[in-house]
Order: C-alpha cells, then sequence, then structure tokens
C-alpha cells in the first residue's frame, strides 16, 4: 500500500472484554484537516493514542504515509500531538518552548531553527509575547503554544485531542482559526478530535462521525449535516439536531398524519420501519393556515442564540421541533400551523437512510 495519508485498516482496540475501537476502517487523506466527532466514550482518544502509538491495536493496521507503523514506537512516528492538557515549560519562555522539539533536530542550524521559530510565532499571532513566560499568558495562549510546539518540527501528521476544551470561548475561536490557518499553510495531515460539532463544522475538510467504537460517516460538513447516512447523524448534528416522523406504507406512498398528501416511497424502500427526517429550522411555521399546513400548539418556546425561536411542538400525536425566526410572539399554548416541504424529507429506513 503506498497511499499517502493516515491510513487505519481494521483496527480493534479491546481493553479486557469491552471493545472501545471496533473493526475500524477509515483513510485520512494526505494534506486535509479531518475531524473526529462523536459523543463522550465512544472511542475517539483510543483511536488517536493508537495512530500516535501511545496505544496498541488488539487487531489491524495503522499505516502512515505507505509505512505500517503499527509496531513502531511513538518517537519514530514522526508525529506531532496536542492534548487537552499540553505539558508546558513553565521556567522557559514562549519562544523556548516552541524552539525545544527543534533541538533534536541535527539538520536544522541555529539561523533555520530561529527562522522556524519565528514563523510559528507569526502564524499562532504570540510574535509580540515571545519574551514572555507560560505562566504569564492566559489559557487560550498558552493552548496556542502548544499548537505552535507541536506544528514547529513541521511533521507530516499533527494529532490534536480536545485541544480547546479548556480555554474559554472567545480564546477558543481564535484558536479555532489558527488551526486553520496553520493546516493551510503548512499542509500537515491533521487530525482533530472534538465532541463539539460547530467546531468541526469549522474545522474540518472532512468529518469522521463516530459512535460506539465505529465510523457512522466520513463525509464533508455540508454532506454530513444535509444528507445524513443515518438517524444517529441527524439527530447528534443540529441545533437542536433532527426531527424523526413514523410514516406507514400504503399503496399511494408514504402517509403520515403531519402530511396532508402521501410523499412518493422511494424505489428501494424494504420491509423495514420508516421514519421521515427533516431539521427543526426546515420546517414552514405560521400563524394562518396554509397549502398544505397542519395545526400544531406550542408546548414550550425558549428563545435561543442569534435570537431564534426554538419551539416543541405537539403535532397530531408526535412532538416536533421547531426552530424559526419567522414568529417572534410565539408563546406556550399557542396554536399555529406547520408544514414539511416535501422536498427536504429525508427518508429513513430501520435507521438507515434510503434517499
Ligand atoms: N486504558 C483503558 N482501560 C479500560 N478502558 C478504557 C481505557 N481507555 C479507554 N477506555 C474505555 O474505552 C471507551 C472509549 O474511551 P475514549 O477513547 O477515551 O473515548 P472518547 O475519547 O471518545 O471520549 C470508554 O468507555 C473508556 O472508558
Ligand atoms: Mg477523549
Amino acid at each position: 500500500m503506498s497511499e499517502a495519508g493516515i491510513v487505519i485498516d481494521g483496527v480493534t482496540k479491546r481493553f479486557g472484554s469491552f471493545t472501545a475501537v471496533d473493526n475500524l476502517t477509515l483513510t485520512f487523506a494526505d494534506g486535509e484537516t479531518a475531524c473526529l466527532l462523536g459523543p463522550s466514550g465512544c472511542g475517539k482518544t483510543t483511536l488517536m493514542r493508537m495512530i500516535a502509538g501511545l496505544e496498541t491495536p488488539t487487531e489491524g493496521r495503522i499505516i502512515i504515509d505507505g509505512r505500517d507503523v503499527t509496531n513502531l514506537r511513538p518517537r519514530r512516528r514522526n508525529i506531532g500531538m496536542v492534548f487537552q492538557y499540553p505539558v508546558m515549560y513553565q521556567t522557559l519562555s514562549v519562544r523556548e518552548n516552541i524552539a525545544l522539539p527543534l533541538k533534536r533536530d541535527r539538520s536544522l542550524s541555529a539561523a533555520e531553527r530561529k527562522k522556524r521559530v519565528d514563523e510559528v510565532l507569526d502564524v499562532i499571532d504570540l510574535a509580540h509575547r515571545a519574551d514572555a513566560y507560560i505562566d504569564e499568558l492566559d489559557a487560550g495562549s498558552r493552548q496556542k503554544v502548544a499548537v505552535g510546539r507541536s506544528v514547529a518540527r513541521q511533521t507530516k501528521v499533527v494529532l490534536f485531542d480536545e485541544p480547546t476544551t479548556n480555554v474559554e470561548v472567545n480564546a477558543k475561536l481564535t484558536l479555532i482559526r489558527t488551526f486553520k490557518e496553520i493546516s493551510r499553510r503548512l499542509k500537515q495531515t491533521a487530525v482533530y478530535v472534538t465532541h463539539d460539532q460547530t467546531e468541526a463544522m469549522t474545522l474540518a475538510d472532512k468529518i469522521a462521525l463516530m459512535k460506539d467504537g465505529s465510523i457512522i460517516q466520513y463525509d464533508g460538513p455540508t454532506a454530513l449535516y444535509q444528507k445524513p447516512a443515518s438517524e444517529f447523524g441527524g439527530w447528534f448534528l443540529g441545533n437542536p439536531g433532527m426531527n424523526f416522523i413514523p410514516a406507514q406504507r400504503t399503496e399511494a406512498g408514504l402517509v403520515s398524519p403531519l402530511l396532508p398528501e402521501p410523499l412518493d416511497a422511494p424505489a428501494k424502500l424494504g420491509a423495514g420501519k420508516v421514519r421521515l427526517g427533516i431539521r427543526p429550522e426546515q420546517l414552514l411555521a405560521r400563524t394562518e393556515p396554509f397549502k398544505g399546513s397542519v395545526e400544531a400548539k406550542v408546548e414550550d418556546c425558549i428563545v435561543g442564540i442569534a435570537g431564534q425561536l426554538l419551539a416543541r411542538l405537539s403535532v397530531a400525536s408526535e412532538t416536533v421541533k421547531l426552530k424559526t425566526g419567522a414568529l417572534p410572539n410565539l408563546r406556550a399554548q399557542d396554536t399555529i400551523h406547520i408544514g414539511f416541504p416535501p422536498e427536504d424529507l429525508l427518508v429513513f429506513e430501520d435507521g438507515v437512510r434510503v434517499t
């Protein structure tokens, strides 16, 4: 196999009888930034530790830039890493911390080392604090130094495991911008672990959605959001996640009490349980009835970020989430009218998307 990037080939990791990573196969393309996204405990850190060489797979192989590294020690893998709690040398300055990993590199002259560090300081936007000590920095800047240090060696692969967890929200945005800038400039293959979908959506060329030790879908952010391969993806992504409405097969098509007309049944549909998926922001909502609308009662309603309303509605015997900017005066107990644009409805059978 001569494929560049990172190839995870049938990798399983068991801790005793517990399977943390389950026969996982995936390729992180050369030079791309991939996010590993999934709920806590799904195996993200375990997978990263195996790529880094800190954990050995129970089964399977890991190949980096065409080289089987499964049994190589971490040091020999030429990987940069940033974890949630980076080790930092408090008694060294920002510049010295970044320069440290370069000292081992005999191929660099002192002048080249200095140039490399200056470049990194520029990328992480800390040139003005180059001589400050680590303990004089806030958490966000400290984390930037950790990032700078791990990318300074310009390894082909960099791994980030929830590096913004302990950083306050504004500094988080700056850090994310820094990550983007770094990956653009250095063309490294980056794998970035997060449980935060916004972070994944902003950063990633591709997102690997993970659940229970397996990859559910590996796709671009937009595709993942608009065309989730499974109900899990629809539910996990979005704020709040996708609505799922049960539907029945009839001669006329798929029928639901929430739809005024049957929906064309996809040809590939089998005999499984059918649900229709639609995002809360795709529902049409008005105070008066309109063509194709059904009546809905507002159970509760809160104002979300950016002034949009998030409401829980009961419609027929279903509960549906609505996100709208169109009804600013909406209140609990109101009756409104909602519509499901047929072109936005996704059909899922036994949890898997059919159309
Ligand atoms: N060294 C270990 N020994 C036993 N169980 C572990 C070990 N490391 C991780 N696990 C378990 O494996 C699962 C996945 O953990 P982890 O990879 O840390 O998940 P994530 O990073 O997605 O939150 C969890 O249930 C965790 O308890
Ligand atoms: Mg983790």
